[in-house]
């Protein structure tokens, strides 16, 4: 049997007060529709995103996720036009849903990021069947009416509802498995009649529900809650925090202070990791056993092995980092750095494509941008690796065991063979062979007694 989700996020969400369209506000770094869309089963025969508010910035995020296969089956969009209500976007699809020959329609709200995949796999597999949840203060979400057996009797919205239906706690998590055949008419019936002057999904789903069994069928209102304001979207982002915190800590991670840990949702810990307080991790990250992420780092993509230690305060950003490393405290390791095992990046040293090889450092105050640092090489403290000449970038490589002295400028291109020593403070600007010596500093001026000549010749003029 054909089923093909859609996912309703055309509306602007005024609520939110914002540039950003609704269903791309993050929680924990993924944007709410990734979060929706993430929990599709692979055997979907597609899903349909309906857009329209933010069109070109949601296609945008769409084409980044395929790109970074993200999305578990294809994805289509259909642009809605003016958002007429919820049953309007389900109606736009009308072609696309009959082109796919689909018999059964799984809607989704791209506002409801936190829905679980395993409720989204139940929902794809039953025949008719809404999603509610017990709310003890509905407030905002349509009220649900069930028949003695359970099916769906009635929905209507806040709004529209007389003062013994608003008294309801049943509500609608706007989460829907209905066959095409009978949801098709029912779309076509719809009419705008209500205080919204909208066309209501709800009202054809309540149509179908008139001709064929609609279970009901209860989730947790963490899974349901819809972001509609800035206050909800705090709140799903603390259910989300404590979901993914709670997981890890089952899987032989520790927290210093989960409260104040903010892991994302592409995230995978290894055991024994030890996360340290005000730490946040987005993106798709892989951290190995017993590493340790010191407080107050940020992570973004990437991968780092095993029983690494991450020192407070470091920035890492789509880094890879070998096993047995030590980074930071305050360092940053930007894009394309790599470190093999072994490496250490001490505090405020900052790499850009980089590859450290195995046993490297750099432990002090540096910048290694566009370079390679051969086996055990150290660099000292306040080296810059000059690789931008105002227009073009250039590349500096460093043989293994060589020796770059405190507060050297190697200004790139430039090659400085295995073993070599560079003196301290020396500016190099050509190759250096290997095992060869460099030094470019003015030579020492020593002047006896200058000191107390000095301060006399000073002290004279005042
Ligand atoms: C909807 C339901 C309500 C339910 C709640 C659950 C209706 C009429 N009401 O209300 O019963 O309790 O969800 O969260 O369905 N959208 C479009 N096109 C439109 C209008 C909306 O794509 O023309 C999208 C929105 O972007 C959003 C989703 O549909 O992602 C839900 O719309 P929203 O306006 O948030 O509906 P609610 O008032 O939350
Ligand atoms: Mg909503």
């Amino acid at each position: 049997m054909n089923t093909v989700a859609v996912i309703l996020a055309a509306g602007l969400g005024k609520r939110m007060k914002s540039r950003l369209p609704k269903v791309l506000h993050p929680i924990l770094g993924d944007p709410a529709l990734l979060w929706v869309l993430r929990t599709l089963p692979v055997e979907l025969k597609a899903a349909i995103v309906v857009l329209h508010h933010g069109k070109e910035q949601v296609l945008s995020a769409l084409e980044r996720w395929r790109a970074d296969g993200l999305l578990p089956c294809s994805v289509l969009t259909v642009d809605q036009g003016q958002p007429l209500g919820t049953g309007h976007a389900v109606q736009v699809c009308e072609a696309e849903l009959d082109r796919l020959e689909a018999a059964r329609v799984v809607i989704l709200s791209g506002d409801v990021p936190l829905i679980r995949a395993e409720t989204v796999v139940a929902l794809c597999a039953a025949p008719a069947s809404l999603l509610a949840m017990e709310m003890p203060d509905p407030s905002g979400y349509g009220r649900v009416i069930q028949k003695l057996d359970g099916s769906l009797a009635k929905l209507v919205e806040q709004r529209d509802a007389n003062a013994d239906e608003q008294a309801i706690t049943l509500v609608n998590g706007g989460a829907y498995s209905l066959p095409w055949d009978l949801l098709k008419p029912a779309l076509h019936r719809l009419k705008a009649n209500n205080a919204q002057h909208e066309f209501y999904l709800t009202d054809a789903v309540m149509d179908v529900a008139s001709k064929h069994h609609v279970q009901v069928d209860f989730c947790d209102t963490e899974e349901l809650a819809g972001m509609n304001s800035r206050d909800d979207q705090a709140a799903l982002q603390a259910s989300a925090q404590w979901r993914i915190n709670a997981f890890w800590m089952k899987g032989g991670v520790s927290f210093l202070d989960a409260s104040s840990s903010f892991l994302g949702p592409r995230i995978k810990l290894g055991q024994d990791v030890l996360i340290e307080p005000s730490v946040r991790i987005e993106g798709a990250v892989k951290v190995g056993d017993g590493t340790r992420v010191g407080q107050g780092s940020i992570i973004n993509g990437g991968e780092i092995g095993k029983d690494v230690s991450i020192r407070p305060y470091s920035i890492i950003d789509g880094a890879k980092i070998g096993d047995h490393c030590i980074v930071g405290p305050f360092a940053r390791l930007r894009e394309g750095t790599e470190l093999q095992a072994d490496v250490h990046v001490g505090n405020f040293v900052e790499t850009k494509q980089t590859l450290m090889k195995k046993g490297s450092k750099a432990n002090h105050l540096a910048y290694l941008g566009d370079s390679e640092v051969g086996e055990n090489s150290n660099v000292g403290a306040g080296v810059i690796f000059c690789n931008y000449d105002g227009i073009a970038k250039h590349r500096t490589t460093i043989g293994k065991d060589a020796f770059i002295g405190s507060d050297s400028q190697l200004v790139a291109p430039v090659n400085i063979g295995d073993g070599a020593v560079i003196a301290a403070g020396s500016t190099i600007s050509g190759e250096v062979p290997a095992r060869a010596l460099a030094m470019t500093r003015p030579a020492l001026v020593l002047k006896e007694e200058g000191a107390v000549r000095y301060w006399a010749r000073l002290k004279k003029k005042t």
